[in-house]
């Protein structure tokens, strides 16, 4: 799988995938990742990638310009390395909500360009010329997209092979099957008056998954009566 973020702020992107178990799955080879600088394919002199919006309100919009430059550069890029053509995908506030089945279906794909929008907004020609998508990661506002395209990197990255060092892992966490995680704990067995539930420490298996699937379909309940819906839905319909 090989990310490429195109963005104002390159280092910024490239400092947090270096981190952790991501930047440990990029030394490691199993993922790539590669963030292009939009100011390098301005035209002027002063490297202005902004201007004021037509029909006047408030901030500046990011011109068309410079992105499509860049995009169009990078899409070369990967192919030329052998990748299939990238999806396109600029990240906005009034994109599609990202979810892990959103997540899974990017995993799939080989490559894909996430573009980063900053200050009011960009260009609506470019969006049009170039995007498969436009994805958000919730209802509020960023300063920029760098964030969100973070955001993306990180959760489809985790669900490339080899990235976790169990990749049975992700299957038990919260969404992957449409219901939130159920509690865990570790050691001690009573921490500060608090004990673990006497459940986990009985070693029956059978005992244990029951509790754990109860667990995530309370909380789910309680927590996102929405995705409980939904879950409820997705079963019933399985078995009629
Ligand atoms: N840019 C600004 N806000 C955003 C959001 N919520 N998601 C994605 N990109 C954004």
């Amino acid at each position: 799988m090989r990310i490429d973020i195109a963005t104002l702020f390159p280092e910024m992107c490239e400092s947090v995938l270096n981190e952790s178990i991501i930047g440990r799955a990029r030394r490691r080879g199993h993922i790539e990742l590669h963030c292009h600088q939009i100011r390098d394919y301005t035209l002027n002199r002063q490297k202005q990638v902004d201007d004021y919006p037509y029909g006047g309100g408030h901030g500046m919009i990011m011109q068309a310009q410079p992105i499509y430059d860049c995009c169009m550069d990078v899409i070369g890029q990967v192919c030329a390395a052998g990748h299939e053509r990238p999806r396109v995908i600029f990240m906005t506030a009034a994109g599609a909500p990202l979810t892990e089945a959103k997540c899974r279906e990017l995993a799939r794909c080989g490559s894909l360009l996430l573009v980063c929008g900053h200050y009011e907004g960009v260009d609506e020609r470019v969006i049009e010329a170039l995007a498969d998508e436009e994805l958000s990661i919730g209802d509020y506002v960023l300063t920029g997209g760098e964030l969100a395209a973070l955001v993306v990197a990180d959760s489809v990255f985790r669900l490339c092979p080899g990235v976790l060092s169990c990749p049975e892992g992700y299957e038990d966490e919260s969404h992957y099957n449409g219901l939130l995680e159920y509690p865990q704990y570790s050691r001690p067995e009573e921490w500060n008056g608090r004990c673990v539930p006497e459940v986990l420490l009985s070693g029956h298996h059978a005992n244990i998954e029951r509790w754990r699937r109860e667990q995530s379909l309370e909380r789910t309940r309680l927590r996102r009566p929405d995705l409980y819906q939904e879950y409820l839905k997705k079963v019933n319909s399985e078995n009629s």
